[in-house]
């Protein structure tokens, strides 16, 4: 199964980014954790500040991929351009948040996302991406 986990805007900076809300993990220290836990799994990440990128990146694996889990950050919230991305692709996606989104701004209670991804998970810290991943398994 290979499954891409594709993160957004200013999750370059997860560790040292606002701490109390997103943790001290490093993406890249979490990642190796999940890639030896899901050993069986083809497992592929990519992350970009700029949304024409992560348009590019879901285009590239959105044919090919069994699976892509999604935290498009701050772009989630604005970006009609990646819900359209997401309806024309194939592969299913699944939006996630380490935050719980709806216990903080009205502005983040607005998902461009959702309404074109199997389903979405918020709340749980990294955890997030982890259950996602079950999911597809
Ligand atoms: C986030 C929530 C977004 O509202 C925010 O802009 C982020 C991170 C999360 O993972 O909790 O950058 O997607």
């Amino acid at each position: 199964m290979k499954i891409l986990i594709l993160n957004g805007p200013n999750l370059n900076l997860l560790g040292k980014r606002e701490p109390e809300i997103y943790g001290s993990l490093t993406f890249e220290a979490f990642f190796e954790e999940l890639k030896k836990k899901y050993n069986t799994i083809d497992l592929h990440y990519f992350q970009s500040n700029v949304e024409g990128e992560l348009i590019n990146k879901l285009h590239e694996v959105g044919f090919s991929f069994d699976g892509i889990v999604l935290n498009a950050g701050a772009y989630t919230h604005t970006s009609v351009a990646i819900g359209d991305a997401i309806k024309g692709i194939e592969t299913p996606v699944i939006e996630v948040h380490i935050s719980n989104v709806h216990a903080r701004e009205d502005f983040r209670h607005t998902s461009y996302i959702a309404p074109n991804a199997k389903g979405v998970i918020a709340g749980f810290g990294l955890q997030s991406y982890e259950l996602a991943l079950q999911s597809f398994l």
